[in-house]
């Protein structure tokens, strides 16, 4: 079975089951998903979780593996993604989701409180890169806790590395700093895209900072969570190495 796609005045066919057909199947599947907002249409547990259901998985299969204390989630949106975090730490028996967002619409921030799985979540109002929003981050981890940090804010490029500089010191030993949304590089060609998504994108503040010698010496791209292709977060799993 053969596939030709024809993009930016270039052919190509590729048969659909080789490894270079995987490939383009699954970032026509990206972008698919981004034109047609279809990351819209999950909830969890009754509440939006706006997120790829393979990237969902991967998050399950990554809170089971380091087991956090906490997780900072920059970008808390309906709080679907946070409750479904604070739903696996509820059967773990322990942990927290602080969940950080510029602004936390009242009717969310009621429906995350009085949410079966509520209890499990902090709100913390303010923009991520703000010192006192950072202060009040703190103060929810412990010494010795394990902590997982996600950002999926604001994706330019500007704002993911600044969030990379003041959050990957929150990230312990063997656990993550996952940067969300980098697949914004690969769909700027979609009808609803734009050009400057090209070059302004998480994807692209990930990888100036693993080609510094700060990324390189604290952290390394764990590409376990992105085997299933279809994926917001390419390289997204930054993995605080152990020996520090
Ligand atoms: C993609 S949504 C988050 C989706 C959510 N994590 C989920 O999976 O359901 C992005 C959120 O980032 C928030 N945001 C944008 N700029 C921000 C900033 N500077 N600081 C904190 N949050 C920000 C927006 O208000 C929006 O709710």
């Amino acid at each position: 079975m053969k596939l030709t796609l024809e993009a930016h005045g270039q052919t190509r066919t590729v048969d659909v089951f080789s490894q270079e057909g995987l490939e383009m199947v699954s970032s026509l599947w990206v972008k698919l998903y981004a034109q047609y907002k279809l990351t819209h249409n999950c909830t969890w547990m009754g509440v939006p979780i706006i997120q790829f259901p393979e990237d969902i998985m991967m998050m399950e299969e990554l809170i089971w593996k380091v087991r956090p204390d906490v997780i900072v989630e920059c970008g808390f949106a309906h709080g679907g993604s946070a409750l479904f975090y604070g739903s696996l730490m509820e059967l773990m028996g322990k942990g927290i989701v602080v969940g950080v967002d510029v602004e936390i619409r009242p009717y969310n921030r009621i429906a995350v409180q009085n949410h079966p799985m509520g209890h499990r979540v902090r709100m913390v109002e303010g923009s991520s890169i703000e010192a006192d929003t950072i202060r009040q981050v703190k103060s929810f981890i412990r010494p010795g806790d394990k902590v997982v940090v996600l950002l999926d804010s604001n994706h330019s490029k500007e704002h993911v590395a600044r969030e990379i500089e003041l959050y990957r010191e929150f990230v312990s030993p063997g656990s993550y700093l996952v940067v969300m949304d980098g697949a914004q590089a690969f769909v700027w060609d979609m009808p609803d895209g734009k050009q400057e998504w090209k070059d302004d994108n998480p994807l692209a503040a990930i990888e100036d900072f693993m080609a510094s010698a700060k990324g390189q010496d604290e952290f390394e791209i764990d590409e376990h969570f992105t085997r299933l292709f279809v994926t917001s977060n390419p390289k997204a799993y930054l993995r605080r190495k152990t020996g520090r």
